[in-house]
């Protein structure tokens, strides 16, 4: 499928979804006269300007509704209907995550945040994070890094159940970078997520290796990643620790420049950060990021501009960016 069939597909599930949970929140029926954020506020009890705002944004981009005199936004089309379609690359647990989160947000505009992991079961996440979906935005990174065949430490920073972690030591390993001096630890705040990268690092292992029969891989583990638990926000490790520091599909959740000065305080001078990142860009981008901030934490989607910016303020340099989602910079020398 071509990149902008995808999106498309994308988009029309994002705003799909949020048609049908603001119809059901009442809000085309409340706009079939012209209304103000602050009149729509008052209505529904809401508690989130800025969110509001940002809603009326995408829904005048998409031409649900106008903008009228004195601030005001009115329906254009009350005969509207709202159509949620899967996108194909979406398995139906990945499918049904980012639907609960969507239907969330009402819950949100009125103050309440939802944790990552809660309400899901994290079975759902875990079949998810190793989906073609990761896959292949993943392996995109990893092609995009000169991998050097000599001792090193990696650091994957928001490793959720071990995937990445996984998906990362194949690559390595396969390019027989892999050796008794390599460190690869993956740092994860979530327990349910930790308890899966920890007990299962095994089964996860063999999913992205499974060329390798699984008696050969067991006795390869003592070069196995290990798993830590910790946030980006304040990472538990020392100063120039790693050689690389990874992050997939993680910045997004949380601020994103505290954790990429954080990310840059335990990379060693001249080391290698790279890693997996939606930008905000596209219109499905948009909305994805609006579901995204009924997160706790998380702080939505951000161009690339903006993270080129943040890297070189916490001192990294080379920012460089492949394909939409990847991109590599390194920490400067001094
Ligand atoms: C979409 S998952 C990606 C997991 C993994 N990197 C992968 O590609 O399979 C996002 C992960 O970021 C983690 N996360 C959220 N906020 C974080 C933070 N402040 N520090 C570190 N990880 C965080 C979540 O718990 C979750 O495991």
């Amino acid at each position: 499928m071509k990149k902008k069939e995808l999106q498309n597909e994308f988009h029309v599930f994002f705003l799909g979804i949020l048609y049908s949970v603001l119809k059901q929140e009442g809000w085309f029926d409340f706009l079939k006269t012209s209304r103000t954020p602050n009149d729509i506020m008052d209505q529904f009890h809401y508690s989130e300007p800025e969110l509001i705002n940002e809603i009326l944004d995408i829904l005048v981009s998409e031409n649900i509704i106008k903008k009228t005199p004195r601030n005001g936004y009115e329906v254009i089309n009350i005969e509207h209907e709202p159509v949620i379609v899967k996108p194909a690359l979406f398995s139906d647990t990945y499918y049904n995550l980012w639907k609960t989160y969507g239907e969330a947000l009402p819950n949100r505009l009125r103050g309440n945040f939802m944790k990552y992991t809660q309400g899901q079961n994290s079975g759902n996440w875990e079949d998810a994070l190793k989906s073609p979906f990761y896959n292949s935005m993943r392996e995109a990174s990893f092609a995009f890094v000169n991998f050097k065949k000599k001792p090193f430490r990696l650091l994957d920073v928001g490793s959720g159940i071990g995937a990445s972690t996984a998906q990362l030591w194949n690559h390595l390993y396969q390019k027989q970078i892999i050796s008794e001096e390599t460190i690869i630890y993956g740092l994860e705040p979530d327990e349910k997520f930790l308890h899966i990268a920890i007990h299962k690092n095994i089964e996860v292992l063999h999913f992205f290796n499974n060329k390798i029969n699984l008696d050969e891989l067991k006795k390869m583990q003592d070069f196995f990643p290990h798993f830590k638990q910790g946030s980006a926000l304040k990472i538990p490790f020392d100063d120039n620790t790693f050689d690389y520091v990874y992050t997939s599909h993680m910045l997004y959740l949380t601020d994103p420049r505290k954790a990429l000065a954080e990310i840059l305080r335990v990379t060693k001078p001249n080391g290698t950060i790279f890693g997996t990142q939606a930008f905000l860009s596209k219109p499905y981008t948009h909305i994805w990021s609006l579901f995204m901030k009924v997160i706790e934490g998380a702080n939505g989607y951000f161009t690339k501009k903006e993270l080129a910016q943040w890297a070189k303020e916490a001192g990294g340099k080379d920012v460089a960016f492949a394909t939409p989602v990847v991109f590599k910079f390194r920490k400067n020398s001094n």
